[in-house]
């Protein structure tokens, strides 16, 4: 299983979209009715779908994998008595996948299909283009309890706990969807991977020709030793560029908040990072989640 997009719902679609494109990096897909996609160089169908409406709100973070692995996931959803839609047999999207919808355990929208359109082409890097979505990070209260929900119904594994964060995995990737403490249940933030760190400071030096400064990073994270630099884009949610996401196998010891210590007055691998706790905890406040109607 492999996450393949984050879909989000916002008011002033086209400027989020205008964004997205430049400085951002993503590649408009196409659009159908209100809801625009946009992709990275990856052969992934999209990256990211941006739906017009006055509420911010994640729709779903969306995971593929194959048909045998979406039903297996449906009947586990289903037994373990979780909120979910009914089957949808094909999604009217980019890939036309095939699958359902289901919330963990303060909401967050999960969606899991199985794509009937073969893979896109990835397009021809050029040092503009994120690669695709990393991850996304939801805040909860519960994240131990949230974190088994994933792997009771989806299989993930827990790579990494620190003293704040869950970070979990479904793949070759270090994490893909992690839980970070709060008393918030919401959107913490949604990272998309560079090709190499050159991929990612050019991208950053097209933000700052754009005005927008880091509101943390550049630095380099102790779980999945990537390289980050956070946003906060116009819609007001927190988004990274990352790269060098560690790949890791079953042979991964899972950290404690006891492997992951930092020094004083550091909270990165690097130690020049720049951080605006108060910018970072104001976006953790915006995108709230969309219900998923019951079944
Ligand atoms: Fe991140």
């Amino acid at each position: 299983m492999h996450l393949r997009s984050v879909e989000l719902q916002m008011p002033k679609r086209q400027e989020a979209v205008d964004f997205l494109k430049n400085p951002w990096g993503l590649v408009e897909v196409e659009t159908r009715g209100s809801t625009t996609y946009l992709r990275g160089s990856d052969n992934f169908h999209y990256a990211l779908a941006i739906t017009e409406g006055a509420e911010k709100l994640v729709k779903s973070a969306t995971l593929v994998g194959t048909m045998d692995e979406v039903k297996a996931s449906f009947e586990r959803v289903k037994a373990q008595g979780l909120k979910h839609s009914e089957w949808v047999n094909e999604f009217n999207e980019p890939g036309h996948g095939a699958g359902f919808t289901f919330t963990g355990l303060e909401g967050e929208p999960f969606r899991v299909i199985c794509e009937k359109d073969a893979p896109p082409a990835v397009l021809a890097s050029d040092g503009t283009h994120p690669l695709r979505v990393a991850h996304v990070v939801f805040n909860t209260s519960q994240r131990e309890a949230a974190s088994q929900l994933l792997i009771d119904v989806l299989g993930f594994k827990v790579s990494d706990r620190t003293k704040v964060m869950n970070f979990l995995r479904c793949d070759e990737l270090h994490h893909v969807v992690a839980y970070a403490d709060s008393d918030k249940a919401t959107l913490n933030h949604i990272a998309f991977e560079m090709l190499d760190m050159d991929n990612m400071f050019t991208g950053m030096g097209r933000m700052k020709d754009n005005g927008f400064e880091t509101v943390w990073g550049p630095g380099r994270h102790g779980p999945g030793d990537n390289a980050f630099a956070y946003y906060i884009g116009p819609f007001g949610a927190c988004i990274e560029f990352t790269s060098e996401i560690e790949r890791v196998d079953d042979s991964y010891v899972t950290g404690t908040p006891e492997d992951w210590k930092w020094p004083p007055k550091r909270m990165d691998h690097w130690g020049i990072a720049v951080r605006d706790d108060a910018k970072l905890m104001d976006s953790s406040a915006v995108f709230h989640f969309e219900s998923v109607a019951a079944h």
